[in-house]
């Protein structure tokens, strides 16, 4: 096994066994994350619901399945991309994760991120973004530009659960938006997959 994918299953080891935070006496399972450890591309959410608990695995309630059909209709594989989440354990009754929780569980997502050294980051809904980017500004404002995340671009991205509450389709709505968002990303991924990181 390489580098990288050992240190990927020390990490995930190391957090099956963490109890940095009390969210650990909740849950069933960690939610470390899945998908391409290599991939140019990241998105992180917010953390894991009840299915996610379940099984161990990141976005396979609802709003993974829209996350995964948004991903597809863009020209994305969901398995070509890496996915996890800023804390790793179910908070209970699905409320934010606060901010020791999310403190908590830093280093964890920090050394995902500095293993993949992805070219882009999405971070979806206003906990992810307010979180990394350690802004106030809320996701509304602040959705669909870019940002930077030590030398990596970050793209705020309205959150899969925000959608199935705003159903309509009509110009501007979430729905419409996070559209343009996805093809903007997109295209920016397409341009930048094949770029080295120099090393
Ligand atoms: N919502 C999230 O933010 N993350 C998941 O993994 C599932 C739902
Ligand atoms: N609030 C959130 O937390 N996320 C969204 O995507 C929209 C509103």
């Amino acid at each position: 096994m390489n580098i990288i994918v050992n240190a990927f299953e020390e990490l995930k080891n190391n957090i099956s066994k963490c109890n940095n935070c009390g969210l650990c006496e909740t849950r069933n399972n960690i939610v470390f994350g899945e998908g391409n450890i290599y991939s140019p591309l990241v998105i992180i959410g917010e953390a894991p619901g009840e299915e996610e608990d379940l099984t161990g695995r990141p976005f396979v309630g609802k709003a993974g399945e829209l996350l995964t059909n948004i991903l597809k209709a863009a020209g994305f594989n969901r398995e070509e991309i890496y996915i996890t989440n800023v804390v790793k354990c179910r908070p209970p009754e699905n409320r934010d994760p606060d901010q020791s929780e999310q403190f908590a569980c830093r280093d964890y997502l920090e050394s995902q991120l500095l293993l993949i050294r992805p070219k882009i980051i999405i971070t979806m809904g206003n906990v992810a973004t307010k979180s990394i980017l350690s802004t106030t500004k809320g996701i509304t404002s602040i959705r669909g530009q870019l940002f930077d995340w030590r030398g990596i671009k970050l793209f705020p991205m309205f959150h899969p659960s925000f959608l199935l509450r705003n159903e309509s389709r009509a110009k501007g709505s979430p729905k419409d938006l996070t559209w343009q968002d996805i093809k903007y990303i997109k295209k920016l991924y397409d341009e930048v997959k094949n770029i080295k990181n120099d090393d």
